[in-house]
């Protein structure tokens, strides 16, 4: 038998050591006893950093949704695989079986077929967290479909942009979505961003909220009647273990956002294997991740982890602070949920109101609480610890990316010890390294450093969608035959790493990847901007804020300041959503910038976070002055 359950310190440092000396064997043995194949692979891994081309499993034929939802029939049939909670309490929760998940998935993806969606085409997903949404996912990896998720807080125009990037046939969208006590139309939002876009031939509206909504003839399709009509039985269409599964979009530090690209083998072995061993899975257990299918978490912890374990996967549409922010814990009595894993930004902001919400409920049936997106800190780590896992359900702060396709590093509940902010050990597999400014490799423990991983696993993204350059750029180049991740981080006496936060321009809001250059590109539409800079500073909920510097044009007028403020962030939210709004915005004559006209924005960054005591070396600026200027003026 394969190590596919580690459940021993021991053990987990043996397995992780087969992993490193012998990474083909130990991945060929996992893959062959734990899925469904319908061919094997020629060989296990094929790898070069340097071009960089990554193959895994390489000639191997297999469906991931036969290995999702198919295989679990059988003996689980009438188990829940998805449990949805509606947004509004008193609507009642579904529990969808695997035997009704692999007949609406069937429905669905024989639908797409009708509609003229074949493998390889990219497929367009904006929707709420309903059912459909994890059901259309489904449903293009049933035909070999791309799927490209689109979170459905993005604006019409950040929509567009990634439906003309991947060239999608087709979007999924609803009528609208509710939020706590709002709605949402995001039908409209759709309709607007395809005004941009000319490759989209169809669009499939699932009702939802029952709003009035334009549908424009012979493109726009209500999916229930086609459902209806179509056959529960659908053809898995058998796929090469590199073909590609899904493009993510995540945001980079420069230009537009990144379509990674993740294949089929690697990807469903990789989220599948880290899925029982990060949150300890056994069968009967009720399994919660609060993010939204939008993210990378959601495809790989909500949607095709847990299902290729035949778990349980609870789909919460609405939101923490509705009707109260005692939703979550009312969730977790309500569906005895064993395992809970959310993010820092939710648990800053829950802490904040108070026990009186949490000590109604009963949490006992926790076993283990998870964290992701940005690095937890050390008050919101113990007030998680203390009072939502009562001191005996192990945190496990798990440090990824959707680059990484499934977590990297974190404790394995029961099994590493924890320490507070620190994600611990790297998982059987996985190779990371700390390199230091000059390109040189950081060896032993006491480290500080550029986090970058030395040895490709399954489910490293394979590309950039359409820019195989940038990919290499952007993660390959920084350090000889490594992928650097972006992150800076240390390492401790006993190589626990703790993973510090971004080296690059891209800023963590609320768990959301921001990259500066993008909003600062909207910023810029404003007729009255002449340059702006955007960092972040320290927020107490949201982990990091946004703070704009802005010159303005000098037209002569004087300008409502408060106006003009509304007014920038008004753009921001149709260019990007309502996620990248600046918290602060500072109007200055300048911005400090080097001889060679770069802004020094580690400068800014210092006076944003009002820590100018010591602001470096200031000895390169072309001016000086404005340095003070702006301190005197800012927050
Ligand atoms: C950050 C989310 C500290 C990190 C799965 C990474 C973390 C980026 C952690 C990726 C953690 C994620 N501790 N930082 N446990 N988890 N990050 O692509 O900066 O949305 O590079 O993937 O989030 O964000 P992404």
């Amino acid at each position: 038998m394969s190590d596919y359950h580690i459940k021993t310190l021991e053990e987990y440092f043996k397995v992780y050591r087969s992993s490193v000396d012998n990474p083909e064997q130990f991945w060929g043995n996992l893959a062959e006893e734990h899925f469904v194949w319908r061919k094997k692979w020629n060989k296990v891994l094929s790898w070069d950093f340097s071009k960089p081309e990554i193959k895994w499993f390489e000639g191997a034929k297999l469906n991931i949704t036969e290995n999702c939802i198919d295989r679990h029939l059988a003996t689980r049939g009438d188990k829940t695989a998805i449990l949805f909670e509606p947004n509004d309490p008193n609507e009642a929760a579904q529990h969808i079986t695997y035997k009704q998940l692999h007949e609406r998935v069937n429905q669905f993806a024989n639908v797409l077929k009708d509609q003229g969606i074949k493998k390889g085409d990219r497929v367009c997903i904006y929707l709420p967290m309903i059912p459909e949404l994890a059901i259309s996912v489904l449903a293009c990896a049933r035909i070999g479909a791309i799927h490209s998720v689109v979170f459905a807080g993005f604006s019409a125009t950040a929509l567009s942009t990634r439906i003309n990037d991947s060239d999608c046939k087709m979007v999924i969208t609803s009528d609208g979505s509710y939020r706590g006590a709002k709605t949402i139309d995001l039908k409209c939002i759709v309709d607007e961003s395809l005004e941009k876009c000319n490759c989209v031939e169809t669009v499939l509206v699932v009702k939802r909220i029952n709003s009035e909504i334009q549908m424009k003839e012979g493109r726009d399709k209500w999916l229930q009647p086609l459902l209806e009509n179509a056959s529960t039985d659908c053809i898995p269409e058998i796929m090469d273990a590199e073909d590609p599964l899904f493009i993510l979009y995540t945001s980079g530090s420069t230009g537009q956002p990144k379509g990674m690209v993740h294949t089929t083998a690697g990807y469903m072995v990789y989220t599948a294997y880290s899925f029982k061993n990060a949150f300890q899975y056994t069968e009967n257990d009720v399994y919660w991740c609060t993010a939204d299918i939008g993210w990378i978490t959601g495809h790989s912890y909500i949607v095709y982890g847990p299902l290729a374990n035949g778990a349980t996967t609870v789909m919460f549409e609405g939101v923490p602070s509705y009707p109260d922010w005692g939703r979550f814990w009312n969730i977790v009595e309500k569906h005895k949920v064993t395992q809970f894993y959310t993010a820092p930004t939710a648990i800053r902001a829950l802490a904040k109101e108070g026990l009186e919400l949490v000590e109604k409920y009963d949490l006992s049936s926790l076993k283990v609480l998870g964290s992701v997106g940005e690095p937890i800190n050390e008050e919101a780590w113990h007030w998680y610890n203390d009072n939502i896992g009562k001191k005996k359900c192990p945190i496990i702060d798990s440090w990824w990316q959707t680059e990484t396709g499934g977590i990297m590093i974190s404790p394995i509940p029961y099994v590493t010890p924890t320490k507070p902010t620190y994600a611990t050990l790297p998982f059987p597999g996985i190779q990371p390294t700390l390199m230091d400014e000059n390109g040189n490799e950081i060896k032993g423990n006491q480290a500080d450093g550029r986090l970058c991983i030395k040895f490709p696993w399954p489910s490293i993204a394979r590309t950039i969608w359409n820019n195989h350059q940038r990919y290499k750029e952007t993660y390959f180049t920084a350090y000889k035959n490594m992928y650097f991740t972006g992150d800076g981080a240390l390492r401790d006496e006993v190589g626990y790493y703790r993973i510090t936060g971004r080296v690059d321009d891209v800023i963590i809001v609320s768990g959301h990847n921001l990259g500066t250059a993008p909003i600062e590109d909207a910023v810029n539409e404003h007729p009255a901007v002449a340059e702006s800079a955007i960092v972040g500073f320290p927020h107490d909920v949201k982990g990091n804020a946004l703070y704009g510097f802005v010159i303005l044009k000098d037209t002569g007028e004087s300008r409502n300041q408060d106006n003009l403020r509304k007014e920038i962030n008004q753009i921001i939210t149709e260019h990007i959503g309502p996620i990248a709004k600046l918290d602060k915005i500072q109007f200055t004559s300048g911005l400090p910038k080097t001889r060679s006209g770069k802004i020094m924005r580690r400068i800014l960054r210092k006076i944003a976070s009002k820590d100018t005591s010591n602001l470096g070396d200031t000895s390169t600026l072309l001016n000086p002055e404005v340095v003070q200027d702006i301190m005197d003026n800012a927050h």
